[in-house]
């Protein structure tokens, strides 16, 4: 673990984001890909699942304080953010219950983004497995909440099961692609689905 600190403090992302007051490094990543894809435009809603410690809601309302988010996350350690930015705690796991709340709520979404990811095990199959299932949940939301035009952005550690993610998600959009962004760790199984404009 010391090690992976001191890995950590060098790296050029996260000695950024620590003199820019930025929350995660993670916001880099999702600015990368938004600068080339312009996913964010006014006045729009989305869903930011796992959204904690708050890097990627930080971006998204840096880039226009009227976009308006929802968050979910297993963990309240999001920070105090600015904006129209409403949080919920929850366990994406407890899918129905979710469900039911956007339901109750009439939520639909411009965009859904999903950075979630499991706790690591150093056990990579498991690793893979776990990630996948919380990748095709996020993805899940996709038919039923986000909007004819929109956008859809998860990671997931790549694994054996990746491809059929991707296939899933390629039903819904114009276009599909994988990203591995420049601030994601070279080393790291990490990778991005970007499905664009929802048919
Ligand atoms: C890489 S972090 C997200 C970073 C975030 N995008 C940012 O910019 O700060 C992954 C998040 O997924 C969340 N997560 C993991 N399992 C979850 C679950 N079952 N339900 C909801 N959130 C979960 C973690 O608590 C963690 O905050």
């Amino acid at each position: 673990m010391k090690q992976w600190y001191k890995t950590r403090k060098k790296d050029p992302f996260y000695i950024k984001a620590k003199k820019n007051d930025i929350i995660s490094r993670a916001y880099y990543k999702l600015e990368e890909i938004d600068k080339k894809h312009n996913l964010f435009k006014n006045d729009k809603k989305i869903l930011d699942v796992g959204c904690s410690p708050g890097g990627w809601t930080q971006y998204i309302l840096k880039k226009n304080p009227k976009n308006k988010i929802v968050g979910i996350d297993i963990l309240p350690t999001v920070k105090q953010i600015e904006g129209k930015f409403k949080f919920y705690m929850m366990d994406l796991n407890q899918y129905q219950l979710i469900d039911e709340l956007f339901t109750f709520n009439k939520y639909t979404f411009d965009s859904i983004i999903s950075d979630i990811a499991p706790n690591t095990s150093g056990n990579q199959f498991l690793d893979q497995t776990n990630s996948y299932d919380l990748s095709m949940l996020s993805a899940k939301f996709i038919e039923k909440y986000l909007n004819k035009g929109g956008n859809f952005l998860v990671k997931n550690f790549q694994g054996e099961d990746t491809e059929k993610l991707f296939k899933f998600v390629k039903t819904y959009f114009y276009k599909t692609q994988y990203i591995k962004p420049a601030a994601s760790d070279k080393k790291s199984k990490e990778i991005y689905i970007l499905g664009l404009l929802k048919k």
